[in-house]
């Protein structure tokens, strides 16, 4: 008697796409004709829905990272991609569009408007 065979497929790897992926990045900036390096191969991927903290001292680069994360700065060189869009090469209006659907950013000052209500 022939059975049909059971298949059973299991996913070992969740083929999600990070919220937040950054490869190699580096941010020079120049300053009175000399380079300063901000950031130096940096690479972090954060999952959607993980909360995480950014941490280290006054210069290292925090703001710099979330600059180029928030689409606020473009890296020297690697990429920055939100949910596998890569970042590096939109133009203002990609990323106008970006940061108005995909990502939030809080600055330290707030900069909120004060006749809003959020
Ligand atoms: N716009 C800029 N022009 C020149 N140098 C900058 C600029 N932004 C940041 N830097 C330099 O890059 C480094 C990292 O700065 P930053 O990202 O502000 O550090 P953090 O936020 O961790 O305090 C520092 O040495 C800072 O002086
Ligand atoms: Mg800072």
């Amino acid at each position: 008697m022939d059975e049909p065979a059971a298949t059973l497929t299991m996913m070992t790897t969740p083929l999600t796409i990070p919220a937040v992926r950054v490869t190699n990045v580096t941010r020079a900036y120049t300053v009175n004709n000399e380079q300063v390096l901000a950031l130096r191969g940096v690479n972090l991927t954060v999952e959607e829905g993980a909360f995480i903290a950014l941490m280290g001292r006054s210069g290292s680069g925090k703001t710099a990272l979330l600059n180029m994360i928030g689409g606020l700065d473009q890296p020297t060189s690697g990429e920055v991609a939100l949910y596998g869009q890569v970042l590096n090469g939109m133009n203002q209006d990609q990323l106008t569009l970006l940061r108005r659907e995909k990502i939030g950013f809080i600055f330290q000052s707030f900069a909120l408007l004060p006749l809003l209500s959020a």
